[in-house]
């Protein structure tokens, strides 16, 4: 039995004052997620800012993103493995659609972070979806597979038991369009058939979580789904109602 986990993705967004009152919200209420795992990713620069704020013991912590180079060194603008660590990470997501698209990450790259990632002992969340050109041009499952693929070749499907695959269609990221729970079951069980062909018992434990406009009033059917496993959760994690309320539904399931 896989333990559901939702992970805020917080993007761009924050200051001070908003992320005080967010994590306020959220020490108020963490008791209330039961059996959850869940996490918040801030930007990096206030990292450490919402540790200090963080109370709730059962909240973990995340970055968004994370330099291939996993120690200090001359990397101007980037951050290292070793830093998120430094300021209380568990947690990193590595190759959300928006880096994809718009820094131009690729899969290799995207690859080689998860590597380090997994040798600094920082859990990553491994983004993988499809655009939705992709999808009705029926290259979903070579899209997926092909960022799977160069992840598996870089450290081996065995490690897999230490990563958290978050599959999320890039049509649904921000724009209201969830995709249907049955067309989100249909693409992590393809996810994590592709796995069980290399190694089942990985296959089998592995965490992934849907993202794509996950809100309170679809999270239930969501993560009701035997493949589903908890989210990756972007505006609505920006409210702490919200996401309690995301997380309570990962926690009642
Ligand atoms: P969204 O974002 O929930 O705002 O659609 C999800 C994500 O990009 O991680």
């Amino acid at each position: 039995m896989r333990q559901l986990f939702v992970a805020g993705n917080w993007k761009m967004h924050g200051d001070k004052a908003s992320i005080k009152t967010l994590v306020t919200g959220l020490n108020a209420k963490a008791d209330s997620v039961g059996n959850a795992l869940v996490a918040v990713c801030p930007p990096a620069i206030y990292l450490d800012y919402t540790k200090n704020c963080l109370m709730a013991d059962n909240i973990a912590m995340g970055g968004q993103n994370m330099a291939i180079e996993p120690v200090q060194g001359a990397h101007t603008g980037e951050t290292s493995a070793a830093m998120l660590k430094d300021v209380g990470c568990q947690y990193v997501i590595l190759g959300h659609s928006e880096r994809r698209a718009i820094y131009g990450e690729t899969d290799q790259e995207i690859a080689q972070k998860v590597k380090t990632a997994l040798d600094s002992g920082l859990t990553p969340i491994l983004c993988v979806g499809e655009t939705l050109e992709e999808r009705e041009s029926g290259q979903l499952e070579s899209v997926i597979s092909q960022q799977l693929d160069a992840v598996i070749a870089e450290v081996g499907i065995d490690q897999f038991s230490g990563v958290v695959i978050a599959y999320e269609p890039v049509w649904a990221i921000g724009t209201g369009k969830t995709a249907s729970a049955q067309q989100a079951q249909d693409v992590h069980a393809f996810i994590r058939g592709q796995l069980a062909k290399l190694n089942a018992s990985v296959a089998e434990k592995v965490i992934i979580q849907y993202g794509g406009s996950v809100k309170p009033n679809n999270a239930s059917e969501l993560f009701s789904q035997p493949d589903i496993d908890g989210g990756l959760i972007g505006g609505a994690s920006l409210n702490a109602d919200d996401f309690i309320a995301i997380c309570q539904a990962a926690g009642e399931q």
